[in-house]
Formats: C-alpha cells, sequence, structure tokens
C-alpha cells in the first residue's frame, strides 16, 4: 500500500512549514533539511510568501534610504498597540517575532494584513497556517494607512534596510 507509507511523510512535511516562531529561509535549503531541535526558541524556517494578501494596498512604494522620520512614527505605535504580542527579534512572543518579517512578506501583504486582519485571517492561508501555530487570533489594531505604512518602516530598519 503506497499511498498508506507516504501519508507520515506528508503530514510531517505539512506540520513543519510554517511556525509560530520562524526565521527566513536560506536559499537552496528546503524547509527539511534545516529544520531545529524541537524547543529550538527560533523554529522552523518559513518559506517566503510571494503575495499581496486582501486589502487595498496593490502596490506599496518603498524607499531608500529609510525615511527616520517614519520609522519614529511607526516605533512609537509598536511601544502602544504591537510590543504586547511582538518580539523584534526572531522569538514568538503571542505572534511570531519580526526579525525578518520583510524579507518573508511582501510590503503590501504587511500593509494589508496591518489594516485588514480580519478579512485577512480568514481567507489567507499564510495567516490560517500562523492561526494554527500562534492558537490566538491577532485583534484588529485599528491602524491607519498612515500609520501602517510607518509601522512598515519601522520594520524595514529593524530588519537592516538601508
Ligand atoms: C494580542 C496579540 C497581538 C497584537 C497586539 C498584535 N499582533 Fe500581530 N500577530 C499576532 C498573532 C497571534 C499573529 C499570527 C497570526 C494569527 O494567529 O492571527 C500575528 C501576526 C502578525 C504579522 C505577520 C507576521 C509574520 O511573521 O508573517 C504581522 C505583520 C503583524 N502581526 C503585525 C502586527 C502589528 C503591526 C501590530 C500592532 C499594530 C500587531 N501585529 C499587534 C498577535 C498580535
Amino acid at each position: 500500500m503506497k499511498l498508506k507509507n507516504l501519508l507520515p511523510a506528508v503530514i510531517l512535511t505539512s506540520l513543519f512549514i510554517y511556525s509560530c516562531g520562524s526565521n527566513p529561509q536560506p536559499a537552496g535549503d528546503s524547509p527539511n533539511a534545516t529544520m531545529k531541535e524541537p524547543g529550538d526558541k527560533s523554529g522552523v524556517p518559513v518559506v517566503t510568501d510571494n503575495s499581496k494578501g486582501k486589502g487595498k494596498f496593490t502596490e506599496v512604494k518603498l524607499t531608500s534610504p529609510l525615511d527616520q522620520k517614519m520609522v519614529a512614527g511607526g516605533k512609537a505605535i509598536y511601544d502602544v498597540k504591537c510590543n504586547a504580542c511582538h518580539k523584534l527579534n526572531d522569538e514568538k512572543l503571542v505572534g511570531p517575532g519580526w526579525k525578518g518579517v520583510t524579507d518573508r512578506r511582501k510590503p503590501e501583504w504587511i500593509m494589508n494584513f496591518t489594516t485588514n486582519t480580519d478579512e485577512m485571517i480568514d481567507k489567507d492561508p499564510e495567516v490560517q497556517a500562523m492561526l494554527e501555530k500562534c492558537l490566538v487570533r491577532m485583534p484588529n489594531q485599528h491602524i491607519s494607512d498612515e500609520d501602517a505604512r510607518n509601522i512598515l518602516e519601522f520594520m524595514r530598519n529593524n530588519d537592516g534596510k538601508n
């Protein structure tokens, strides 16, 4: 029975595709090749997501160098509305740590999720995979478009972008 033999492997693979605490995926490695020991706080690497998510942001223009005023604005929001659940390194708190988030997600995805949280939780497969690991629905934080853009700039700064 071929199918029977394959099943455990398939289940294992799907279990390790995403972990709530996540690391950017080193190029060329399969998710399982770099799998960490259980209990490793950095968790299992995540596959880069190329989708823009669901919401009004279809084209976000990034600027270089970073706009430090926006970074500061984003940090102010983070300190009040996000840091209870998100660390800036790769450790999971309630939600995934933000380190590397701008590498694993498109800017549009991040801004759509920040402003259109409920719809994305209901419809976006990437969010649903996170929800399965984190077991908490990220609450709608009522973030304005401008603040969402500032938070994105703050995340880019946190990821060492310039
Ligand atoms: C009450 C806890 C909580 C708060 C507060 C919170 N989040 Fe989240 N966040 C989560 C959880 C949990 C997830 C994983 C998805 C899920 O389970 O809904 C998540 C996921 C995310 C992700 C995706 C991360 C990734 O690795 O792909 C982003 C981006 C994000 N949150 C942004 C924000 C922003 C911006 C704020 C503040 C304005 C915020 N969050 C506040 C709990 C929270």
